[in-house]
């Protein structure tokens, strides 16, 4: 049988189940914890395919009204364990299918989330982000740029970014990351995209 592709459930799920998640970082990374301490917005925010979530922590304590949302039920279950009381705000969910309720967010955080989607589901991508930001609303995060033999991780290339996300967002922040998990070595950026109206 065919296995999976990285846009499923059962995909995650799997790595989840035996702890094979080489992508978590066991904390904020750096990049997050400097734009936090140089920015000054705490606003609402969503960390979609949030993994074990660390950074609902520290959006919280800065005073963002965060939320994440992960498809998976053991990374789902690790999260809140991990979050204890602040576990409550990891909705069980797909964030493609999931109901906002016409909810839109100041902010959100990406972190090896679009690099885990086949880059057929890209488009989905841009387009979800595009509809839960409004114009001013930033995207940030870490967002992998090169090549990458035996995906997932997907990386893009600075043209496929610009033409995934630039009729919708603006780049207004782009610096390449020295130090990653050995997955994302050498790809990541801490970008910051802003939404602009279409
Ligand atoms: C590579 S991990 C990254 C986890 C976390 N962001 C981190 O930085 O450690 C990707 C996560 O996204 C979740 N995911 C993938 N597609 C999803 C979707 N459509 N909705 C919600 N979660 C999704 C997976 O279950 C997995 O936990």
């Amino acid at each position: 049988m065919n296995e999976p592709d990285s846009s499923q459930t059962v995909f995650w799920t799997k790595r989840w189940e035996v702890g094979k998640t080489p992508w978590d970082l066991g904390g904020i990374p750096p990049a997050l914890a400097s734009y936090l301490h140089r920015t000054h917005t705490a606003t609402t925010a969503l960390i979609p395919g949030c993994g074990t979530g660390y950074e609902v922590r520290a959006f919280h304590e800065v005073g963002y009204d965060v939320s994440a949302i992960e498809f998976s039920a053991p990374a789902v279950a690790h999260a809140r364990e991990v979050l204890g009381p602040l576990g409550e705000r990891v909705i069980h969910g797909n964030f493609f299918k999931h109901d906002f309720a016409g909810k839109q967010y100041g902010l959100i955080y990406e972190r090896g989330f679009l690099c885990s989607l086949p880059p057929t589901r890209w488009p989905d991508y841009a387009a979800r982000m595009a509809s839960l930001l409004p114009v001013g609303g930033k995207l940030v995060g870490l967002f992998l740029y090169g090549e990458e033999p035996q995906p997932p991780p997907f990386p893009m290339t600075k043209e496929s970014a610009a033409y995934l996300l630039g009729k919708t967002f603006r780049l207004v922040y782009d610096e390449p990351v020295a130090e990653s998990v050995p997955v994302y070595q050498g790809l990541e950026h801490w970008q910051e995209w802003e939404r602009v109206a279409d």
